[in-house]
């Protein structure tokens, strides 16, 4: 039913459902090759309803029996489900089906993990658990009775009953069937309470397999920051007398925010010192917060129909990387943020797969968890803010919450609060929803006696499906830096919303250094031609500690792009500018690290393809590894004070604090291992007791080429830890000569501890071949043969995933001809193979423009 020709769904065809749902009642009887799902739902027509036909999702149900008020019926089989003659008027439908957990390793519906039962339903999962109006708009109580014998047997909820071989879950909030779960196996929690802004007390639990309870404790407590985060900054209470969150080991994504019952790749929850890294507790504290702040930005108030994914997704990104920055570094927070928009959503928005933040069309919803809907969303939200300010984005929300709770939205709906709050217009801001491609910020200044001039001009290049761009609305927040180093203008924004416009300031002693588009203010490729001296200053002494950042940032690139395209390099003046960054001791050592970072190869082969040069994947590498030998040559003499200066005492703690000295120590560490034979690498490997000074220090090995006793010991002590086991298979691919890159993905794939049904190991290999350019395109093509092998052959079993993969594909149109038509004959391969799945095709034509 599924595969059969797809079709594309448009926005403008949006209907009111035909029949709401007052109340649904699931009977589960667990069993891994049949399952029975019986259903008992009490349906009303709906009187804004355009038309009468009572259609219900389904696929790859075994039909038992169904009927209307007690009557048996026959539906028909149609198109995705089944239609069935109903009156017009209340009634309960009844149904029983049969499903098959088990056979299921798509990971959408209901299927098992590592032998517990657990279900996804978002997007549209839940048609594969039994027949239903699977659209977000439909909202009911939900009560689900549990039969089986797993020892632990949960879904949304409250508990309300249990028994032998029973147990019983009603959900009192009216929620869309994306956000039902189920989760039943041999589970053991974490147990915590957490006391509510009004003094409710609510149950926390956490649950794991046996044997992950030494893993559950960061977890755990950020869960209850963000719970109190949400209460004092938003105002938001927890609305049932239980939270819960399971881990699971096979899962597409990295969590779901399933009411009351939030589901949990391994991965995304699961930390302790010992098998995790700070980057790995940095980003679970961020996805517990994100899957617990849907419950008011997404559960309570969700979407009406996918269009306004990133209703939801945006906002509560937005809300995620604001209790971050809180919980940690603001400056720090936001500049990772940009490199991963960048790294992500830059790409996307200049390539093939470029789309709105609000599309006006899919073939597969799954295709549109993306960074534009996720990231780009969250940057929009931001530039509401910056426009309104503070108090108009408090009151904005607040009548949000108060006007829409309980229904299912529209991104205009969210835009229109906002303009009722503030009495802002925002026809022109909606642009950013509506119209795809990363706008260009041209920036030319002037200065005469006294009066500087800043003269933007915005043009965005076309994407598929929109050739002309209107004129966005742009905050950018400007500070002027006297000749002195000393702010002579603070921070303004500046709203252009012209296609060009020139901004004055008066009363200048001298001409001005600018900082434009502080803080990031605005989703856009700045362009301004300046000189490496400016750029220096800039890192020495802007106040703004992103534009310090980027300051460094667009000197290394520029001195990357001159050895690669074998220009004179300002390799002096960037190296004594860091220097300088790296001494100062009163500066964050995470903010050091990060302007230490070198621009990665995939962002080059963009920058140049910006510039106008066809990018050189070897080349890049090539010249990227010379500017980091001269560099660490230049550093030489600072590095062993700077490297003990990082060295932390206290017993590890996942603080910035400390995470910044590591990070730093990493960074320097890199460094040393390219002068002394790899002597400190391996001493730190050796005595390391947390897994990110041990995942550091094997990094260096690998890329001294002296990795191969370090790897063996690693895996000894690491193999029946299968999240450490991914890193294990990451870091090889990630660190392999070019060359080798693709030879290691065979061997690594030839273990016996690999397995293309797991995502997280699948994607620890793929994804990390896909984030190696110089090794995935070798000019024979032999990288993206291997892809294309491995894409086909998972596409059958998991069709999410390998849509995701396919994505690394989607840059090719900045390579040379001979890789492209390579690249051409790879997608044209993948194409043309029988059954390929919905997912995998839209996303391969997409990418290939055909
Ligand atoms: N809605 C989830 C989130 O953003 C992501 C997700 C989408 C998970 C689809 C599974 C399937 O947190
Ligand atoms: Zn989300």
């Amino acid at each position: 039913m599924k595969d059969a020709s797809p079709q594309t769904i448009y926005l403008t065809d949006y209907t009111p459902p035909t029949y709401l749902v007052d109340q649904v009642d699931l009977t589960f009887r667990l069993s891994p090759n049949a399952t029975r799902v019986i259903s008992r739902i009490a349906f009303r027509p709906n009187p804004d309803a355009v038309s009468k036909r009572f259609f219900l999702h389904g696929e790859e149900l075994t039909p038992i029996s169904s009927s209307i008020d007690g009557a048996p019926v026959t539906p028909r089989e149609v198109e995705g489900g089944i239609e069935v003659d109903v009156p017009d008027a209340p009634f309960v439908w009844e149904a029983e089906v049969e499903i098959a957990p088990a056979a299921n390793t798509a990971l959408e519906g209901l299927y098992m993990s590592n032998g517990m039962y657990c279900t996804q339903c978002e997007a549209e999962g839940f048609r594969k658990i039994t027949w239903y109006p699977d659209r977000p708009d439909v909202m009911a109580p939900f009560k689900v009775r549990i039969e089986g014998d797993e020892p632990v047997m949960l879904s949304n909820g409250n508990p309300t009953g249990s028994g032998d071989g029973w147990t019983e879950w009603t959900d009192p909030w009216p929620k869309p069937a994306y956000l039902f779960a189920l989760v039943a196996g041999d589970l053991v929690a974490r147990e915590d309470s957490f006391t509510t802004m009004s003094g409710k007390h609510v149950d926390l639990k956490l649950w794991v397999r046996p044997g992950d309870e030494g893993k559950t404790a960061f977890g755990m407590e950020a869960l209850k920051k963000s719970m109190k985060w949400d209460e004092d900054v938003y105002g938001r209470e927890y609305d049932l007398d239980i939270f819960q969150i399971v881990a699971v080991s096979d899962f597409n994504m990295g969590a779901m925010e399933n009411k009351g019952l939030n589901i949990f790749n391994t991965s995304a929850v699961l930390c302790s010192p010992e098998t995790s890294t700070d980057a790995n507790f940095e980003r679970i504290e961020a996805i517990i917060a994100h899957e617990y702040f849907h419950n008011w930005t997404g559960n309570r108030i969700t979407c009406r129909d996918w269009f306004q994914l990133s209703l939801k997704e945006g906002l509560t990104v937005f809300r995620d990387q604001s209790f971050s920055a809180d919980m940690r570094s603001p400056s720090v927070c936001r500049i990772s943020d940009v490199l991963s928009l960048r790294g992500r959503q830059f790409r996307e928005d200049n390539g093939p797969l470029a789309h709105q933040v609000q599309p006006d069309s899919f073939v597969e919803i799954n295709n549109f968890y993306t960074s534009t809907i996720y990231e780009k969303g969250a940057e929009v939200i931001r530039m509401l803010k910056t426009l309104v300010g503070d108090e108009g984005y408090k009151k904005a929300l607040d009548l949000y919450f108060d006007r829409h709770d309980g229904q299912a939205c529209t991104i205009d709906d969210w835009l229109t609060v906002f303009q009722d709050a503030t009495g802002r217009d925002l026809g022109q801001f909606k642009r950013w929803y509506k119209q795809a491609g990363t706008p260009r910020l041209r920036v030319s200044e002037d200065w005469n006696d006294g009066t500087y001039q800043l003269t933007f001009t915005q043009t965005t290049p076309p994407t598929p499906g929109q050739e002309v761009k209107e004129p966005f609305v742009i905050p950018i927040a400007v500070g002027l830096i006297g000749p002195n180093g000393d702010e002579v203008v603070g921070t303004q924004v500046l709203e252009m919303t012209e296609g060009t416009q020139t901004f004055t300031f008066e009363g200048l002693a001298a001409k001005p250094v600018p900082s434009i588009l502080r803080g990031f203010s605005a989703p856009v490729i700045l362009e301004r031609e300046t000189s490496a001296q400016e750029r220096a200053f800039l890192l020495a002494n802007d106040t703004d500690e992103f534009n310090r950042w980027e300051a460094g940032r667009s000197l290394a690139k520029e001195v990357l792009t001159a050895l690669i395209t074998g220009k004179e390099a300002p390799q002096a003046i960037y190296f004594d500018a860091l220097a300088s960054v790296l001494r100062e001791d009163h500066t964050d050592p995470d903010f050091r690290a990060l302007a230490l970072a070198i621009p990665s190869a995939d962002d080059m082969a963009q920058t140049l393809f910006d510039s106008g040069v066809t990018p050189d994947p070897d080349v890049i590498h090539d010249a990227t590894e010379t500017l980091k030998q001269s560099r660490a040559e230049y550093f030489q003499d600072m590095l062993p004070r700077l490297l003990s200066e990082m060295t932390v005492t206290e017993p590890f703690a996942p603080t910035h604090e400390q995470a910044g000295k590591r990070a730093l120590g990493h960074g320097i560490l890199q460094m040393l291992t390219r002068l002394d034979g790899s002597k400190a690498a391996q001493a730190l490997f050796d005595r390391a007791d947390n897994m990110t000074l041990s995942l550091g220090a094997l990094a260096c090995l690998l890329n001294a080429g002296k990795a191969d006793a370090a790897l063996a010991t690693f895996r000894d002590k690491w193999q029946d830890d299968a999240l450490v086991m991914d890193k294990w298979f990451m870091l090889q691919v990630a660190h392999a000569d070019p060359d080798k890159a693709a030879e290691t993905v065979t061997r690594l794939t030839q273990d016996p501890a690999f397995t293309m049904k797991n995502p997280n190991r699948f994607r620890s290999v793929f994804g990390a071949f896909a984030g190696h350019p110089a090794g995935f395109h070798q000019k024979d093509g032999s990288g993206y043969r291997l892809l294309a092998d491995w894409l086909i052959k998972l596409d059958p079993i998991n069709p999410q995933i390998t849509a995701r993969m396919s994505g690394a594909f989607e840059t090719w149109k900045r390579y040379d001809g001979d890789r492209q038509s390579l690249i051409a004959d790879q997608l044209d391969r993948i194409l043309a193979t029988p059954g390929l799945s919905r997912d995998t095709t839209e996303m391969i034509s997409r990418i290939r423009g055909a």
